[in-house]
């Protein structure tokens, strides 16, 4: 039976510490980024979690519990601080005995572990299989090890429901043996179904435009997680990321920036806070969307929404301009279609249901339209 803990009603939004920052974060650049996040507009954009991701662990103490290193002198005076802001703090650990940066893991320790971070303050934990897989490798069969695995989880999941603290729980599992088919039965709010995103566009278009399928995995509570966001850490040209940004939404992913907050220029803020898209990724029916044709480089994909209308991303993955013809009658509009250009904020009156439209070079026009 799957538990559900109420959490994660929209797809989680806020930060990683991760793809910017790997292993040179303290507790100095995540006050910097909870401040960022306020000051930029993101809080009040939508954006809610300041997450640490590995790297913070130090050594237990002598009764086992985990103490955070030097890099993280008090993590619940970091909590408070978090939470001043009005926004929540996530931390990181492995179910292994190390972490994928082999810190220290949680095995032998849920339970404490669970326990501290609650004492702590914190609100979101993302747990990460690596080590993990030193314990499955001495399993005799693949369902034996894939039995560690789920009980790995479950331990997890019961261990931080009985701080009786609410914290999302989100899977990193990078997408190995399905697990979206379990991810919400052993209490996950998320589950990462790829391996490591990059700052690079041919990666993000890998692992988004592969996502293709898995919606009815997805819905409120339980979403599908193709990594967080590389937007602003500058691998990527504005139509890169606008795809970036414009996939994720229509996929109901999770909105985690993965840049420098503290350092971000107007472009940079103008793509993760745009209200139209945001709006999008974050609809109350929770349905993620799905690729509805492919013709060579030209994708259509589309989301239903709450209020009936449809949010419909046409991409072009050739590196260069593209004109492509869309006929709206295959998303199903009958007649001709009240359009707005969302990263244009452009309200197009009405199309007709055979559209033709140039793209730039791994650009995308991102549409809300309604009959
Ligand atoms: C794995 C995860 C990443 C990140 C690192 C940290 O690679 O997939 O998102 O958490 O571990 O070591």
């Amino acid at each position: 039976m799957a538990q559900k803990n109420s959490l994660a009603e929209r797809p989680p939004m806020g930060w990683n510490s991760w793809n910017h920052f790997h292993n040179k974060i303290d507790d100095a650049s995540v006050r910097a980024q909870a401040e960022a996040m306020v000051s930029s507009g993101m809080r009040d954009a939508g954006y809610t979690y300041i997450n640490i991701d590995d790297t913070w662990e130090g050594e237990r103490d002598a009764k086992g519990n985990i103490q955070a290193n030097s890099k993280f002198p008090d993590m619940k005076a970091l909590a408070d601080f978090v939470h001043s802001k009005g926004l929540k703090l996530g931390i990181y650990s492995s179910p292994g005995a190390k972490t994928c940066a082999k810190f220290e893991g949680s095995l032998g320790h849920e339970l404490q572990d669970a326990q501290t971070y609650a004492a702590w303050g914190i609100d979101y934990l993302k747990y990460d299989l690596c080590g993990l897989r030193e314990e499955m490798k001495t399993a005799p069969t693949p369902e034996a090890a894939h039995k560690i695995m789920i009980d790995a989880y479950t331990k997890m999941r019961d261990a931080l429901r009985s701080t009786g603290r609410p914290m999302v729980y989100s899977l990193c599992q990078y997408g190995e043996d399905a697990v979206w088919e379990w991810g919400a039965d052993v209490g996950g709010n998320l589950w990462r179904t790829t391996g490591d995103i990059s700052d690079k566009y041919a990666r993000m278009a890998e692992i988004g435009f592969g996502q293709a399928g898995l919606g009815r995995f997805a819905g409120p509570g339980h979403w599908n997680d193709p990594d967080m966001l590389e937007v602003g850490n500058g691998g990527m040209t504005t139509d890169e990321y606008r795809t970036h940004m414009s996939l994720w939404a229509i996929l109901a992913a999770p909105l985690l920036a993965g840049n420098d907050l503290s350092t971000m220029t107007p472009e940079t803020v103008a793509l993760l806070t745009n209200h139209d898209v945001i709006a999008i990724d974050q609809d109350a029916a929770g349905k993620q969307g799905d690729r509805v044709s492919a013709e060579g480089p030209v994708e259509v994909w589309a989301r239903v929404l709450t209020d009936g209308s449809k949010a419909v991303g046409i991409f072009n993955r050739h590196s260069s301009a593209m004109t492509a013809h869309v006929d709206l009658q295959k998303l199903g509009f009958t007649h001709a279609v009240k359009a707005k250009d969302l990263w244009q904020a452009k309200d197009m009156g009405s199309i007709n249901t055979s559209y033709t439209v140039t793209l730039p070079g791994h650009g995308v026009l991102f549409l809300r339209l309604s009959q």
